[in-house]
């Protein structure tokens, strides 16, 4: 058990002591949790294979699901890269920083468990400066999955980083809560058409005005759980942003859904369960329940999508044995949110509606 420093700092303008205080444990392969515009990182040195190893034993993460290596300026890209693409090119100027991560074909350079020996290496550009601020004072590209334990919710807040990491790495940077709220879209520029392994901040149907061939690779809709050899991502198999109580989702619409939720809250009442609901402002007072918390307004994705992961962690903290969620339409950042609940409810999915 390490003692993990906690560095309080603006996120708009940090204080520079404090990042070369972090950077500083990131030159010797430490452990540092910084805040992105998406959610909490764990970083450690990409090109340090010590360091990235201890990073995947911190998480307790599977040694085969490769963490996203971030870079503080477009040009760092170019060594750990075979090539960049034209389209590739394209993207990173139009969304970086922001909140979409590239595949690419790796180089030499990048070692084997940074990548989990696939030929590919994710990369992205966060828009945070407190991220921008650490991979330019380290002065090398930042291996960072979310700063969570493996499974659990991705991090929002320095809190939340705490409750799962505290102990077990050097530094949390702690910038307040992270304004996307869910991580970054993963699109895989390595197969033709480009596809969106994951939905995040970047939603499909922006990336489609500047890359019309774009397409949704079944995984990132989270239906169902696909073979392993349909995944292109191994990381992507794996159980996801789960909370500790069972996670229901009822999908379709409003009405409908709002009567089924009442059903199940009532016949799991009834067996003596402590039942969390997760609403959105134009149902929430409909629900009566041990716990009830809303999203935020259905028409305010980014409002849900910020929520998401906190409210989660919040019910969770609650102790409830069951969370009924309710879905929403999986368009924009929808869709990202939507990949999230299904995958937390471990594919426990129900339609209200018959369809
Ligand atoms: O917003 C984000 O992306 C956050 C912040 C910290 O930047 N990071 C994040 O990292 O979500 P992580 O490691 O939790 O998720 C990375 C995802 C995983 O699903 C992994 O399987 C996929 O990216 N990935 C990594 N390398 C890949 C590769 N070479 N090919 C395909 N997928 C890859
Ligand atoms: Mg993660």
């Amino acid at each position: 058990m390490k003692k993990t420093l906690v560095l309080t700092v603006d996120f708009q303008k940090p204080d520079m002591e404090k990042i070369r205080s972090a950077a500083h444990f990131i030159k010797e392969g430490g452990l540092v949790a910084f805040p992105t515009e998406t959610v909490y990182g764990l970083g450690a040195d990409a090109l340090n294979p010590k360091a990235v190893l201890a990073l995947f034993k911190a998480k307790r993460r599977p040694l085969d699901n490769p963490p996203i290596v971030h870079v503080s300026d477009a040009r760092e890209v170019r060594r750990l890269v075979t090539e960049v693409p034209p389209e590739a090119e394209k993207l990173m100027k139009r969304f970086w920083p922001g909140p979409l991560t590239l595949i690419f074909r790796r180089s030499e350079i990048v070692p084997d468990v940074t990548v989990a020996g696939l030929d590919t290496i994710a990369i992205r550009m966060p828009r945070h400066n407190v991220a921008l601020a650490l991979i330019r004072e380290s002065g090398c590209p930042i291996a960072a999955p979310s700063a969570n334990l493996a499974g659990k919710p991705s991090p929002t807040s320095a809190k939340h980083v705490l409750h799962d990491l505290d102990g077990r790495i050097d530094v949390v940077l702690d910038a307040g809560p992270t304004s996307v709220g869910v991580e970054s879209t993963v699109l895989d520029l390595m197969f033709d058409p480009p596809q969106i392994l994951r939905p995040g901040g970047t939603p499909y149907e922006t990336l489609q005005n500047i890359l019309p061939r774009v397409i949704l690779h079944p995984i990132a809709l989270a239906e169902q759980k696909l073979q392993v050899q349909k995944a292109r991502s191994p990381g992507m198999m794996h159980r996801h942003y789960a909370p500790e109580a069972d996670l229901i989702v009822v999908e379709g619409q409003v009405p409908a859904v709002v009567n089924k939720v009442k059903e199940l809250v009532d016949s799991y009442g009834r067996s003596g369960k402590k039942i969390g609901v997760l609403a959105t402002d134009e149902t929430v007072s409909e629900y009566k329940a041990f716990a009830v918390r809303s999203l935020g307004s259905r028409s305010d994705l980014a409002a849900i999508a910020k929520n998401l992961f906190r409210l989660l962690r919040e019910l969770d903290s609650e102790d409830v044995d069951v969370i009924i969620a309710e879905g929403i339409p999986p368009k924009e950042l929808g869709l990202a949110v939507m990949n999230r609940l299904r995958k937390a409810s471990g594919y426990n999915i129900i339609k209200a509606d018959g369809k």
